[in-house]
């Protein structure tokens, strides 16, 4: 008997939607290879249509979507692709989602509330998505909503390896904006020489979105350099009052990094005049100009997503690439 032997090579099909162009073009530059070429425009009513304008029949999928605002018309145009791969036969969907959106609803926190989280991984499983690949997911542990593989990258090395060049690493302190990113902030002293560690005791009003009031600092801030670090800047009500709490309390100055920059109005006026030396963040979503302020550094996260696909693609090991940590 004849055994039967795939005939090709896998192929790479990289894809993306049209939220953040720039980010998908990275990417294909760090694999040197190109997008394919997508059609995708937005009918009277606001539904959306996406084709694919060459074959991927047989090919290894990495869908690539950021989640600027509008996020649900995002959201839409992602999973319509994954479904459209589904339908053009390739071989396995990869679903990247840099920035995973309603990932902070990830519980109930009152009754009757959606567990949103949820249901993004179920809408993407549904659409026929096989893996998904995110950055910093607002809580780890999200990763369990998806039935299948999730690649969970870390954008701290990035930001460590720049940070460290812009700090007194002598004297400072790592400080979590709220009691919840304490474990983040344990991470990051190890990485930063085993510094000391604060935080900012934040509460919230649940009923009023994006409104949080910081407290007081718990933790030795005195004379030192803090770094304030956080998986995202929305509105950056949460950052701007923590370092105004820090710079209250002594700290000699204070550099923010954060994985996400969704920087919602009125976050880079916030930013800007908060009292920050720097706020560092990375390009899961886009940035554009009006949103840009002299403190700002963007860093790109475009050479840990493309290492990550080259990983899956070859089926290496994407924990390789953090220590062994997930
Ligand atoms: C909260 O748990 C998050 O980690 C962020 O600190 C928060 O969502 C940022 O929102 P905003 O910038 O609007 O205060």
């Amino acid at each position: 008997m004849t055994e039967l032997k795939s005939p090709v090579n896998r192929r790479l099909v990289l894809v993306s939607g049209r939220a953040h162009p720039e980010l998908a073009g990275a990417v294909a530059r760090e694999l040197d290879t190109s997008l394919v070429h997508t059609t995708a425009y937005d009918f009277a009513n606001g539904e959306i249509y996406v084709r694919f304008a060459e074959s991927v029949r047989g090919g290894e999928a990495f869908v690539l979507q950021s989640y600027p605002a509008p996020t649900n018309r995002w959201i839409m145009e992602h999973l319509l692709m994954v479904d459209a791969l589904k339908r053009a036969s390739v071989k396995r969907i990869t679903a990247i989602l840099p920035f995973y959106p309603y990932g902070r609803q990830d519980k109930k926190h009152r009754g009757r509330e959606p567990i949103s989280a949820r249901l993004i991984a179920d809408l993407f499983r549904t659409a026929g998505a096989h893996r998904l690949m995110s950055v910093d997911l607002h809580a780890a542990q999200s990763q369990g909503f998806f039935d299948g593989p999730v690649d969970h990258l870390w954008a701290m090395p990035i930001l460590t390896d720049y940070v460290r060049t812009r700090v007194d690493l002598k004297d400072l302190a790592v400080v979590s904006p709220d009691a919840g990113r304490i474990r983040v902030a344990e991470k990051w002293a190890s990485k930063m020489g085993e510094c000391p560690l604060a935080f900012v005791h934040k509460t919230r009003d649940l009923t009023r979105p994006n409104s949080a009031v910081a407290n007081r600092v718990v933790g030795d801030v005195e004379g030192k350099d803090c770094v304030l670090v956080d998986d995202l800047i929305d509105t950056g009500g949460t950052i701007a009052e923590a370092v105004k709490v820090l710079m209250n309390a002594g700290a000699k100055g204070v550099i923010v990094a954060a994985t996400h920059g969704v920087l919602s109005d009125p976050a880079a006026r916030r930013l800007q005049d908060c009292g920050a030396r720097e706020v560092v963040v990375t390009d899961t979503l886009p940035i554009p100009a009006e949103k840009r302020f002299p403190q700002l550094t963007v860093l790109s996260i475009a050479p840990l997503i493309a290492r990550a696909i080259h990983e899956v693609f070859d089926d290496g090991s994407v924990t390789s690439l953090f220590d062994g940590n997930t």
